[in-house]
């Protein structure tokens, strides 16, 4: 069984980012700081409030500022940063865009399933239902909501699509950038198709409350803080895919130990996507580094305070709140906690990973205010650390909560009461 008696309180599932709740800042206060950081010798533009109003940052009129809708910074990256970004192009196309796969000798999605062409197609159904009967609910109820955070793919393309200077112009750009986000987009398309139609078929699935989290949920869209910001937006998205390739790892050793070694094949072969995806965008800001050390520093101190959030964190299927009175997300996250299969411990050593990588703490040659993000990052992770330990002790202590998941047809799944 996966090991419920490792609960921490905050952590988040595979495709989610949320550190402990405890350590979460205004979202207004850190938008301000990046963009008083990174908006410095740009013509300051003006703020657009969704009412129509033009203001500055400051809220006053014709004073300029950063442009500001409904309290997002936007266009937080200044004119030598964009220039540097434009620089990249070169090295993309060497580095980063080589690292897709050739979709010729690509793994696609049918090689893992049922060959419904076949004779003994039904036969094929009815081995894959022997094998997933096994599975209990709280493994489907985590490997739900990873699908459906998979699902919510045009989401995270046009987050991509948001970024100052890598955007796709027309949708179909021969840039390096736009390259990459398409045939990123495309390689990432089979991971929710597979994981749905695997789902569809065990039959343990309530497919239609699934569906309906995915249409909330791409209608919902996201907020990743990243500014339309490529400094803050590749950071992000290094962050995330280390998260994916932690959650769909932890997903294929569990249905593997619980008696589906298909579907532990399934989710390692998402999860080595996810490896190389990690790998590219980490080129990209290893780049950053190299180039402006000063700037992309600020920018990771600047993403790591306020905080990755999970791309998935609007979910909603229309009935969660009504069943239990809690938020669906939340559920989502503690079950994926109490499992094992993406931890707070997970979110503070992905962040230690990448501060050893980029060598956060031994940088030497920045400007005043990124020696200042140094060390304050530095400070953060110790902090992280320390929480995640304490609150992972209060855990063990915290009522279990018998919770309905419409996902799962209201079948009840324990959930620890934060
Ligand atoms: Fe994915
Ligand atoms: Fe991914």
């Amino acid at each position: 069984m996966l090991g419920r008696s490792t609960v921490l309180p905050c952590s988040s599932p595979s495709t989610s980012f949320a550190a402990p709740s405890t350590l979460r800042q205004p979202r207004r206060a850190a938008a301000k700081s990046i963009s008083a950081a990174l908006v410095t010798d740009t013509p300051r533009p003006k703020a657009i409030e969704s009412n129509g109003t033009t203001r500055n940052g400051n809220g006053k009129l014709g004073q300029g500022g950063p442009t500001i809708i409904n309290g997002q910074v936007l266009h937080s990256i200044n004119a030598h940063q964009l220039d540097l970004i434009h620089s990249m192009d070169g090295y993309l196309d060497k580095t980063v865009v080589p690292i897709l796969k050739d979709v010729k000798t690509m793994w696609q999605p049918t090689d893992f399933l049922p060959d419904s062409s076949s004779p003994d197609f039904l036969d094929q159904v009815a081995e894959l239902r022997k094998r997933t009967d096994q599975l209990p609910d709280d493994y489907w109820v985590v490997l739900v909501g990873d699908m459906i955070t998979e699902e919510a793919l045009p989401t995270y393309m046009a987050m991509l699509n948001t970024l100052d200077g890598v955007r796709d112009e027309t949708g179909a750009a021969d840039t390096p950038w736009g390259r990459w986000t398409r045939q990123w987009t495309a390689e990432e398309n089979r991971h929710g198709d597979l994981m749905n139609k695997y789902c569809y078929l065990s039959g343990r699935v309530n497919m239609r409350a699934v569906e309906r989290t995915i249409q909330n949920l791409i209608g919902s869209g996201m907020d990743p803080k990243t500014e339309n910001n490529p400094y803050l937006g590749f950071i992000y998205t290094s962050f995330q895919e280390r998260a994916t390739k932690v959650s769909h790892g932890n997903t294929a050793a569990h249905a593997t130990e619980l008696g589906d070694k298909q579907l532990g094949k399934i989710c390692a072969a998402i999860a080595g996507d996810e490896a190389r995806h990690e790998k590219a965008y980490i080129k990209i800001v290893d780049r950053l580094f190299e180039l402006d050390p000063s700037g992309t520093m600020i920018a990771f101190g600047d993403m790591m305070r306020k905080q990755i959030v999970m791309p998935a964190h609007l979910m909603n299927d229309n009935e969660h709140m009504q069943n239990n009175s809690r938020n669906l997300f939340k559920d989502f996250s503690s079950v994926a906690q109490a499992t094992g299969t993406y931890t707070g411990q997970d979110y503070v050593n992905i962040m230690e990973f990448l501060m050893k990588h980029w060598n956060i703490g031994g940088m030497l040659g920045l400007n005043s205010e990124a020696q200042k993000a140094q060390d304050d990052v530095q400070a953060l992770l110790t902090k992280f650390r320390r929480l995640t330990d304490r609150q992972e002790r209060i855990m063990k202590s915290k009522a279990v909560v018998p919770t309905k998941f419409s996902w799962v047809f209201n079948k009840e799944v324990p959930v620890i009461q934060v």
